[in-house]
């Protein structure tokens, strides 16, 4: 799986635009350009990552549901931590991010 392209929404027709400070976190090694302090999620979903974790029984995909927090399905391994909900987690220049396979095992890269 490649992560390119750029899915945000750039020029608003209400909102006014926000300086941001663009930089790169690591998904499974892959460099992707984010926003410092937007929602992890957010960047990876920005770059086209929809799966962020595997469920524990059937190993089906999840990504973002409620985006607010109270969920599992946004969780992913940040920096080696697993279990982190991603929709809530502040992007910082150089983390290194992961899918999350079950209670905590990163997921081959493929
Ligand atoms: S999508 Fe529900 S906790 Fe992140």
């Amino acid at each position: 799986m490649s992560l390119s392209g750029e899915r945000r929404i750039q020029e608003h027709p209400i909102l006014p635009e926000v300086a941001r400070k663009q930089v790169t976190i690591y998904y499974d090694g892959q460099a992707i350009s984010a926003y410092e302090g937007e929602p992890i999620a957010a960047a990876l979903m920005s770059a086209g990552l929809r799966s962020f974790r595997r469920t524990v029984k059937k190993g089906e995909p999840r990504g973002i549901f409620c985006a607010i927090g109270r969920c599992t399905d946004c969780m992913m391994i940040v920096n080696g931590k697993p279990n982190i909900r991603t929709c809530v987690t502040p992007v910082e220049d150089g983390m290194r991010v992961s899918r999350q396979l079950g209670y905590g095992k990163a997921e081959e890269a493929k």
